[in-house]
């Protein structure tokens, strides 16, 4: 049974405007010690199923499918329930720190909490805990330090205590939302090089988010390319940015043809934007949600799901046209 499974997730959102698709079908299966990356361009639906995972939907959101934790659906999870989960087995990084920080509350005792909380620590076990792990997440002078407040931090530094306080409970599953997006490219490489140790060492499942090519390629294993609320492609990291298949994939790697070489030189990147913008979610055809931004759209498309088409190993994209497109050469797949 897998650690976390998620089959068929769709999150559906009531607005003013009526009832919109923003996750369209996500599956997958992580278990300790998978990485997973979540890539595609802004308002595809990454933060959404992150937060599905988490159980943190907004009020007007309902989570339709299947989600589950060691064969434990969660999906219509009372909120008790949830409580319970988060935290605890599920932990969730966020881009900005001061999201999950409260700012009139010392670190040591925030970090703290959840120890009291979700383990029945007693109050100065768990402030002992929190400075070791302040410690282990580069933090100097944690015992005093512990006593500062959020503000007294810098970004990075801010992000590190975040992580500590992620990872007090010692989550089995944690969710990285573009974890790194606001700090500088230095301090960027060291935030994940320490998620991704930490990540190895307690033998945790990573969800990694980003619309930054660069980073999913350093530091997952698997990868999801979403569209639209949808995945259009999936695999072996390796696989997908070797031999991307679908369309839209082919379209980020081919307006970044230096990622090779950044990668190589260990620098991240920014995703390009390509021909066309993301469709609103009302705007969304009920078939391929790529077909209006395709070159090998035909009439089935709009109008029809595209199949699932099996490439090597666990290499997946959703395509009608899937021929045409295997057939062309990638730069012309790419819509360049
Ligand atoms: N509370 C909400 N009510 C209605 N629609 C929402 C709400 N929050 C987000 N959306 C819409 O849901 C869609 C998916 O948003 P989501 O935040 O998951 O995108 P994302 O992939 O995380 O983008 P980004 O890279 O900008 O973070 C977007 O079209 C967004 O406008
Ligand atoms: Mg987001």
């Amino acid at each position: 049974m897998p650690l976390l499974q998620a089959d068929q997730l769709r999150v559906d959102l009531r607005t003013h405007r009526g009832s919109a698709t923003a996750v369209r079908g996500v599956s997958f299966a992580l278990e300790r010690g998978d990485t997973l990356g979540l890539i595609g361009e802004s308002g595809c639906g990454k933060s959404m199923t992150a937060l599905a995972l988490m159980g943190l939907l907004p009020d007007n959101a309902r989570v339709h499918g299947s989600l589950k934790l060691d064969g434990q659906e969660l999906v219509g999870l009372p909120d008790r329930d949830w409580r319970r989960l988060r935290g605890n087995r599920i932990a969730m990084i966020f881009q900005e720190p001061m999201t999950a920080l409260n700012p009139v509350h010392r670190v040591g005792a925030q970090i703290a909490e959840p120890l009291m909380l979700h383990k029945g620590l007693a109050a100065r076990a768990a402030r002992q805990r929190a400075v070791e792990l302040m410690a282990r997440v580069g933090i100097p002078e944690p015992a005093r330090r512990a006593d500062s407040f959020p503000h007294q931090f810098s970004g990075g530094q801010r992000q590190r205590i975040m992580i500590a306080m992620a990872l007090a409970c010692e989550p089995d599953v944690l969710i990285a939302d573009e974890p790194t997006t606001a700090l500088d490219v230095t301090v960027q490489q060291q935030i994940l090089t320490l998620i991704r140790e930490l990540v190895a060492e307690r033998g945790m499942a990573l969800v990694l988010i980003s619309h930054d090519l660069g980073l999913i390629a350093q530091n997952v294993r698997r990868m999801l390319v979403m569209y639209g609320g949808a995945v259009v492609e999936s695999g072996p990291a390796d696989a997908v940015f070797r031999q991307p298949a679908h369309p839209y994939t082919r379209g980020l790697l081919a307006a970044r043809p230096n990622l090779a070489q950044r990668l190589r030189a260990h620098r991240s990147d920014r995703l390009p934007t390509i021909a066309g913008t993301v469709p609103e979610l009302f705007a969304l055809p009920p078939g391929c949600p790529f077909a209006g931004r395709c070159p090998f759209t035909e009439h089935a498309c709009w109008s029809e799901a595209p199949p699932r088409v099996d490439l090597d190993g666990a290499h997946r994209f959703w395509c009608r046209r899937a021929e045409a497109v295997l057939d062309a050469p990638e730069s012309i797949a790419a819509g360049a």
